[in-house]
């Protein structure tokens, strides 16, 4: 009897111990409510950290009379498409700092694209991201032959969105991660600003290939340079973030504007955070890198 009670005492103590080593493995899951859900909003989440009135400064030519998309986008939309990528750390990885640079980085890249800014605009050429929500008078539908994610009838699949996507081909897939018929309707990234917003962070958050890293996880220090790499002068910085989202048209070919134009939209915008832009880090461009990919397969296309 007292046996007994003793291996029972014995085998609760050793399942108790095997239960606390087993949580302690696990990494701890923090809930914000609906912004955040997962181990990276143990971090302040984006909207702790960047205010309406900080986007309303990034972004404050976008509702200008001769600006293109007037009262499409807005900061809701932005935290709102932003909740379904917090949790694998879009803009909650690594402490307030790089939460804001990594912002500065993404929304630098998203006014570089969608600017109508020119060098006499008033406020400066920087002033006028999210001036457009869709590529004007396009030339041509991007529609490709392709078995899994055929055109629909009728579909143009020009450049939409804040970072904006091309092709069918393109679309496709994107969709199919969010959850959202963009094949069929791809007119829902320029008519809703929150999947503007989430197609633009798809994009931020995966690789162009298999295997390759993400801009972000290039931006946050995830990605480590191959000897490939190195030989080919992709190493980490902000100028592989611009060889990751459009080093076909963009890396490899010296000082040029479009390079140069993400690269001053990043650090104005790390002056207007409060970060400053000396905190910008290394390697900010890729004149000299070999792109990542050739034009045809970046979802860019220009
Ligand atoms: C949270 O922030 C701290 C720095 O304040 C950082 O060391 C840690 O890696 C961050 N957590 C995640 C999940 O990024
Ligand atoms: C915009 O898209 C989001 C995400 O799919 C959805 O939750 C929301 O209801 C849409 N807004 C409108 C006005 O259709
Ligand atoms: C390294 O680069 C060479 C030449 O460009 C290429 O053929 C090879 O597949 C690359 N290796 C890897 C692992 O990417």
């Amino acid at each position: 009897m007292a046996m007994g009670r003793i291996c029972l005492v014995v085998l609760l103590a050793l399942a108790l111990s095997l239960n606390v080593s087993l949580a302690s493995k696990k990494m701890k899951v923090c809930d914000k409510g609906w912004e955040c859900k997962g181990t990276y909003c143990c971090n302040q989440t984006i909207s702790e950290i960047f205010t309406v009135d900080n986007f309303e400064e990034l972004f404050s030519k976008r509702n200008t009379p001769v600006a293109h998309a007037v009262g499409f986008w807005d900061y809701y939309s932005f935290i709102n498409a932003a909740a379904q990528f917090e949790g694998i750390g879009f803009g909650t990885t690594g402490g307030q700092v790089m939460q804001q640079k990594e912002l500065a980085a993404f929304l630098g890249n998203v006014a570089a694209e969608t600017s109508c800014g020119y060098n006499v605009a008033t406020g400066g050429p920087t002033a006028w991201g999210l001036c457009y929500k869709e590529e004007m008078s396009p030339d041509q539908l991007y529609c490709d032959q392709n078995l899994l994610y055929p055109c629909a009838p009728g579909a143009s699949y020009h450049g939409r969105g804040a970072l904006p996507i091309y092709w069918n081909f393109n679309y496709g897939p994107i969709g199919e991660a969010l959850k959202l018929d963009l094949l069929t309707s791809p007119d829902m990234v320029s008519n809703n600003a929150t999947i503007g917003f989430l197609t633009a962070m798809w994009r931020w958050m995966n690789p162009i290939k298999p295997k390759q890293p993400s801009a972000h996880d290039v931006f946050v220090g995830n990605w480590k340079p191959t000897k490939n790499d190195t030989e080919s002068y992709r190493l980490p910085g902000f100028g592989m973030v611009i060889n990751v989202l459009n080093g076909g048209l963009e890396c490899g070919k010296g000082d040029i504007d479009a390079m140069n134009n993400r690269i001053s939209h990043y650090l104005y915008f790390l002056d207007l955070l409060g970060v400053g832009r000396e905190q910008a880090g290394d390697n900010l461009d890729c004149g000299q890198q070999v792109p990542l990919n050739p034009v045809s397969t970046s979802t860019t296309s220009r």
